[in-house]
């Protein structure tokens, strides 16, 4: 059979991501600036009024002024193809963030220099640990007034769990920005605020302690650039390639993407120290992906892209092989062969139709109501599975209400089918069937949009009420009889669609304590589908 591996070890796969505002849209654009896939900065995302520019399928994306769901760009740098997977930078995001992280190969973390590890940027990194895959930082907005370094270091490592290893080193902040010392070459890259970011900014190099610097950047930070570079070179994590890659270490940069500083360095180190598509598990043991042929998964359904045709898009991650438009597979999960047609790819603003990908790339499919998260499709003599994508634990709750329930057909077609692209997650009270419907989603925009569809697309109306609980577990014990365990008052028993039993807590101590009362209880924060 044929052999990829060309092909395939140009790709870069990766997620980009980053608490809201910390500049995620505004690196991502200038990566594709050097990519040549923009030709000025500025297409990616307008003003915050044409943020829908990007993907305007969902009224509700407008209204609100946000992107809703992620997408997918490629483009070429070098000898390399890179996949980009944005991932939804709203606080309100939903589990397509978290599942966008199943489907790349490293991530990119972006971090406001003024204000160090967020609270989304926390939830993110757990899922990249939980994968071990190498998480790179980007420490931004270094021409604004920045916390102090070593503090911005001591934060990821605490915060996060992970040892950092600074590759370059900041010169000042704000209006002192001076640029960074790269600590391999040992030269000084001089920031000048230019252009406003439209065009990649003049560098000169010079060594450290070399007099010239003190011209350059002042006696004074000259100064204080050595004494740091001491302690940092005394003090730091060594650069370590395979705790890199293990995501053990993360290798951090210093830059502002809004100036286009810092950008294209990162670019050339990342590249040169993240992995290509990497082997993954499948119930036939490891599957390489150049040497096998076609196989890849589907980490994300969207609905309704294209409003007068009411189709779904099945995005799948390449795994293996190479993928030719119209050719035929064996979807696993279904059990059926079918042939993909209109293959489509994600382009900064368009969509274009692909004949060709390889393992490592993204594509969407047409999804006629047949796939799932998680399928599994491959070449038509092949049957294995990749291993299924978690179900992230929803955070908010709600009752759902019918206004009419004469509806009450529509109504269960509705949530079920949004359910199963996987937008929310659909409980019921445990002893009782369908009467009464709770939802849960990730990010509390997901209510808008579950209220809005039902709506548009089902002609039903419904009502949320808003529930207390803010914790879910699954109950892992098979054959446990729930009607026996002994909870708190804060805790209700419900079942997912499928009848798996879990349970819903206010209180994070509830948990603890629900265990110390039933002894044999497993609980697991994540449920397999
Ligand atoms: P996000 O995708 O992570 O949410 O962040 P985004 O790139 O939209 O950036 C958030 C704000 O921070 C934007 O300003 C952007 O221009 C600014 N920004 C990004 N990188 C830098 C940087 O390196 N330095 C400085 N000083 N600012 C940066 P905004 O005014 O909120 O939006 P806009 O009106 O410019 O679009």
């Amino acid at each position: 059979m044929a052999d990829y591996s060309k092909e395939i070890n140009k790709r870069r796969t990766f997620a980009i991501i980053s608490h809201p505002d910390a500049g995620k849209t505004t690196l991502t654009e200038k990566l594709l600036l050097y990519g040549g896939a923009i030709n000025l900065a500025g297409s990616v995302k307008g003003k915050k009024t044409d943020r829908h520019a990007v993907s305007d399928w969902m009224e509700i994306e407008k209204q609100r002024g946000i992107s809703v769901t992620s997408s997918v760009m490629q483009f070429n740098y070098g000898d390399y193809c890179i996949n980009i997977l944005d991932t939804p930078g709203h606080q309100d995001f939903s589990e397509d963030t978290y599942r966008t992280l199943m489907a790349a190969d490293s991530a990119v973390m972006v971090i406001d220099a003024s204000k160090g590890v967020e609270n989304q940027t926390k939830k993110l990194f757990k899922v990249c640990v939980m994968r071990n895959i190498p998480i790179f930082t980007f420490i931004n907005k270094m021409d604004r007034e920045a916390r102090d370094t070593y503090e911005l270091l001591d934060d990821i490592e605490t915060v996060l769990g992970i040892r950092t290893c600074p590759i370059n080193w900041p010169i000042g902040s704000g209006k002192n920005f001076k640029g960074v010392y790269d600590r391999e070459t040992k030269h000084i890259t001089r920031f000048y605020a230019a252009n406003n970011g439209q065009k990649e900014v003049d560098t000169v190099e010079v060594e450290l302690g070399d007099e010239s610097l003190d011209a350059l950047i002042g006696k004074e930070q000259h100064g204080i650039l050595s004494e740091e570079i001491e302690l940092l070179d005394g003090a730091s994590s060594e650069f370590d390639l395979e705790a890199v890659r293990g995501g053990k270490l993360t290798p951090v940069f210093f830059g502002s993407a809004l100036t286009n500083f810092g950008v294209e360095t990162f670019l050339k180190h990342f590249l040169s120290m993240t992995t290509t598509p990497l082997p993954r598990n499948t119930t036939e043991g490891v599957i390489d992906p150049a040497t096998n042929e076609f196989s890849a998964f589907v980490f994300k359904i969207q609905a309704n892209m294209n409003k007068a045709h009411r189709d779904r898009i099945a995005f799948m991650r390449i795994c293996s092989g190479k993928f030719e438009a119209g050719m035929e597979v064996n979807h696993v999960q279904g059990g059926k062969k079918l042939r993909l047609s209109q293959p489509q790819q994600l382009m900064a603003q368009e969509r274009k139709i692909v004949e060709e990908a390889y393992a490592g790339d993204i594509i969407g499919v047409f999804d006629p109501g047949i796939f799932s998260i998680g399928d599994t499709l491959c070449s038509t003599d092949k049957k294995f599975c990749y291993e299924g994508i978690p179900t992230f634990s929803p955070e908010h709750f709600a009752k759902v209400r019918q206004v009419d329930t004469m509806k009450r057909k529509q109504f269960l077609k509705g949530v079920s089918q949004i359910a199963q692209e996987g937008a929310i997650q659909i409980f019921q009270e445990f002893n009782t069937g369908m009467e009464e419907i709770i939802v849960g989603v990730v990010g509390v925009l997901q209510f808008d949009v579950l209220k809005f569809r039902l709506e548009s697309e089902y002609g039903v109306e419904i009502r949320l009420e808003p529930l207390a609980y803010e914790y879910i577990r699954w109950i892992e014990n098979k054959g446990i009889d729930i009607s026996k365990l002994s909870v708190t008052s804060d805790t209700k028993k419900v079942k997912d669609l499928k009848g798996n039993p879990l349970l819903l807590f206010v209180h994070n101590w509830s948990i603890q304590t629900v265990l110390d009362r039933n002894k044999e209880l497993k609980l697991s924060e994540f449920g397999k589908e």
